[in-house]
């Protein structure tokens, strides 16, 4: 093996967490969405990147009723400049799709700043999803 086909640890992608819960890609719920489509475009970008955006789905992240919900994570270069784990809600049409991706291609939280349209769509992390899900007794 080269030393240049290892990859550090601490090089993490930009990644897209969908979530796909009990509301967020529920065709009972919002069937006027193409659910599968939206999933499957971010999954092709991931697969175009060459390693610089992951995409990964997730149970329900709290705010059901901002759904469809994603949270945009930074790279380990944006987390070292400052950018932290952006929550989007109401990530249900082919624009905002288009504007997470155009946001993560440009470098994601810390790099880039979200384009307009996208920023009014930022909704604030649910506590329990920060402290990883855990309840206090
Ligand atoms: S199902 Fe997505 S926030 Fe609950």
């Amino acid at each position: 093996m080269s030393a240049a086909s290892i990859r550090p640890y601490c090089v993490r992608p930009c990644t897209v967490v969908v979530c796909r819960g009990c509301c967020c890609g529920n065709v009972r719920k919002y069937p006027a969405i193409d659910h599968r489509w939206q999933l499957d475009r971010l999954c092709a970008a991931a697969a175009d990147s060459g390693g610089r955006l992951a995409v990964r789905t997730s149970d329900c992240l709290g705010p059901c009723g901002q759904a469809n919900v994603m949270v945009i994570q930074p790279s380990s270069d944006g987390r070292r400049r400052g950018g932290r784990s952006t929550w989007i809600g109401w990530a249900m049409d082919d624009a905002c799709t288009d504007d997470i991706l155009a946001w993560v291609a440009a470098g994601g939280p810390g790099i880039a700043e979200p384009p307009a349209t996208l920023a009014l769509q930022l909704v604030r992390p649910q506590r329990a999803a920060r402290s990883g899900g855990r309840r206090r007794a």
